[in-house]
């Protein structure tokens, strides 16, 4: 699958987001407005993108995983808008366009966050199988929680100095800390993008191991490349402010290493997830029935008996999607925005 390829998943992804932020009786028209103003803007749309390909390279098929892939891109949003707010990282512009704070005010954002976060959750229990929707809520939630993205974010505030003073003993102590939190921040969520879309296939307790260890690295290297992009690029080309996170005295892998280090042990990153997904549709697993994987999801036998016959459609469709995932995880350190 190459970008032209991709274009019928960003075109999914882009009418399912309208269809599942779309105004409800009850929800005041203020907020409503809030919540598709940050969820439409011109986002990346890495972390559907990969949940939607997950799932193609593990049963062939992606449209299922479409709800899951809304699921994380609202969490993405809401994380982004609560990251913008003045308490925070207290920036003006994202995705081109004024934050969600300025453009309405700081209530209405906090409220926006909130409700695209329980909107999340609401999708995979409402859209999803019932086999599948308690493990995706139980994935999601976790990495979306107090131990990962928040946890992560609260320690990236915490390094700033902003709550007192951290005592590194050293360089290694410090860049050992910062992978903790940008593992926990960033990386958790791309990680359970992965891992929704394969669970959605029916993925073996293999495959989604194995996602899971692309998705960490990934995961990293997306944020390295982040705070790499913040000190090198310009608002113009980001869409977001630069030279913030020296500003605001941010612990960041630029900041510890320089730039060319940084760059360094980002492409390392990417060969590590490369090698993780190396035949991944053959890694099917248990081919009885119906097995249950680590997030306690009946795995169905469809995705793992077409993963077996290596002369149809779907086969070739998995290929093209572990092309896809390789391409993705290049594009993390190829990226300009
Ligand atoms: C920005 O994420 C926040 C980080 C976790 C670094 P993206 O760079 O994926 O932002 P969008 O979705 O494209 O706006
Ligand atoms: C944010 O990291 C990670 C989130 C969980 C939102 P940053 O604070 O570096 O993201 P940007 O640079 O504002 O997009
Ligand atoms: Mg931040
Ligand atoms: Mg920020
Ligand atoms: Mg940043």
């Amino acid at each position: 699958m190459n970008a032209e390829e991709l274009q019928p998943l960003r075109d999914a992804i882009e009418q399912s987001l309208e269809h599942f932020s779309a105004g409800v009786a009850g929800c005041p028209e203020r907020l409503s407005q809030a919540i598709q103003y940050s969820t439409l803007a011109p986002g990346k749309r890495l972390r559907p993108l990969l949940a939607l390909v997950a799932c193609q390279a593990v049963s062939g098929v992606w449209r299922p995983a479409l709800p899951a892939a809304c699921a994380v891109e609202m969490i993405h949003v809401y994380s982004l808008i609560h990251d913008d707010l003045p308490a925070m990282d207290d920036d003006d512009l994202r995705r081109g366009m004024p934050t969600c704070h300025k453009q309405f005010d700081e209530a209405t954002a906090i409220l926006a966050g909130d409700s695209l976060q329980m909107r999340a959750i609401e999708l995979l229990a409402t859209e999803l199988p019932p086999d599948t929707a308690l493990g995706c809520c139980r994935l999601l939630s976790r990495a979306a929680g107090r131990a990962f993205l928040v946890g992560g974010q609260a320690d990236d505030l915490a390094a700033e100095g902003r709550f007192g003073p951290l005592d590194f003993q050293d360089e290694e102590g410090a860049l050992a800390h910062l992978k903790h939190i940008h593992r926990r921040k960033t990386g958790a969520l791309i990680v359970a993008s992965l891992q929704l879309g394969a669970t959605v296939g029916g993925a073996s307790d293999e495959q989604l191991e194995r996602l899971g260890l692309y998705g960490e690295a990934i995961g990293l290297a997306f944020q390295i490349i982040d705070d790499c992009l913040d000190v090198e690029s310009t608002a113009e080309q980001l869409g977001k402010m630069t030279r913030k996170d020296s500003k605001l005295g941010k612990l960041t892998y630029p900041g510890l290493l320089g730039l060319e280090a940084s760059y360094i042990m980002a492409a390392e990153l990417i060969d590590e997830a490369i090698a993780a997904i190396e035949n991944l549709h053959q890694s099917t697993g248990d081919h009885s029935e119906v097995s249950v994987n680590k997030v306690g999801v009946a795995t169905s036998q469809r995705a793992n008996s077409n993963a077996t016959e290596h002369n149809n459609s779907e086969y070739d469709a998995m290929q093209d999607a572990l092309d896809t995932l390789r391409s993705l995880a290049r594009f993390v350190i190829s990226r300009k925005k």
